[in-house]
């Protein structure tokens, strides 16, 4: 009776071969990181997409390696499983805090806010990235909420009074052990490009509003050297073409940052016409 009164959805998407966990693992079990450079590409494209969720105003609630599908052949990221996403204009609106895969769940969540913002995105995909930095090794594995805090805040130390008001105002901060911040580095091999730890450090942050905007990132010189014209991937084949960017894209923010996304070379390939055709708006 239920099931005739119930509708489906059906989607009908492009077939992807590969996961990131999947690849992640491939260089894992030859004890090899993932490349820097598909590092890199895996990372823009996934805040590229971040940055065209965001513009809309949507969290995808739920980022995480399995969820990032990749065609081999062509390095091509994107993301899937909207399963959680969820539209969040409304700063007073309320919504679930037990959301998202643990070891990807931001301070916020787990101290319990349910007025949180898209940037619970950004840290999962700072986590995201860590694990590619970390061969395949998760960043923050909690065996549960209270766990995954602690170990959080075994690397930022015990947030402050004010940091814990600016994840959650509700959350009762008197009761917090204090422990102090470690050494980021630990976390990583000393192969690490230093841009790529300094990135991280600006996504994986207490509070929210001061972790980078998606469409931010994508003007970190740790990926400069994708908009490099002479980059090849490691089998030698050309770079997907990660800067056609759609009018929308373009328009969601000023030129001083699209400059330094977009490399002049593909700007000189038909963008920048673009980008005078249309009156940029601020976000
Ligand atoms: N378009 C696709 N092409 C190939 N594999 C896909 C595609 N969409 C999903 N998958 C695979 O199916 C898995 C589960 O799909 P997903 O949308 O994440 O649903 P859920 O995690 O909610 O079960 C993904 O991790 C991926 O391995
Ligand atoms: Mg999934």
């Amino acid at each position: 009776m239920e099931r005739e009164t119930q509708e489906y959805l059906n989607i009908v998407t492009d077939f992807y071969e590969d996961t990131l966990s999947r690849i992640i693992n491939y260089f894992a079990r030859q004890k090899k990181l993932t490349p820097f450079l598909l590092t890199k590409l895996y990372v823009f494209q996934l805040f590229r997409a971040l940055a065209y969720l965001h513009h809309n105003h949507i969290a995808h609630r739920d980022i995480k390696p399995s969820n990032l599908l990749i065609d081999k052949d062509t390095q091509k990221l994107v993301v899937c499983d909207f399963g959680s996403a969820k539209t969040l204009k409304d700063p007073n609106e309320t919504s679930v805090a037990y959301i998202s895969t643990r070891y990807y769940r931001a301070p916020e969540l787990l101290l319990g806010n349910q007025q949180y913002g898209v940037e619970i995105d950004i840290w999962a995909a700072g986590c995201v990235m860590a694990e590619m930095f970390r061969g395949g090794r998760v960043m923050f594995e909690g065996a549960n909420n209270t766990d995954q805090l602690i170990k959080i805040i075994q690397l930022f130390g015990t947030p402050t009074p004010e940091q814990i008001s600016e994840m959650n105002p509700l959350y009762p901060s008197k009761d917090m052990v204090k422990v102090k911040p470690g050494d980021i580095n630990a976390y990583f091999s000393s192969s690490i490009p230093k841009e790529g730890i300094q990135l991280l450090q600006q996504l994986l942050i207490y509070e929210p509003s001061l972790r980078m905007r998606a469409i931010d990132v994508l003007a970190h010189p740790f990926f400069d050297e994708l908009r490099d014209f002479q980059m090849r991937l490691p089998q030698g084949g050309k770079l997907p073409d990660i800067f056609d960017l759609t009018t929308e894209e373009i328009q969601s923010t000023d030129r001083s940052v699209l400059d330094k996304i977009i490399p002049i070379w593909r700007r000189n390939q038909g963008i920048s016409r673009k980008i005078s055709k249309h009156s940029l708006k601020k976000v």
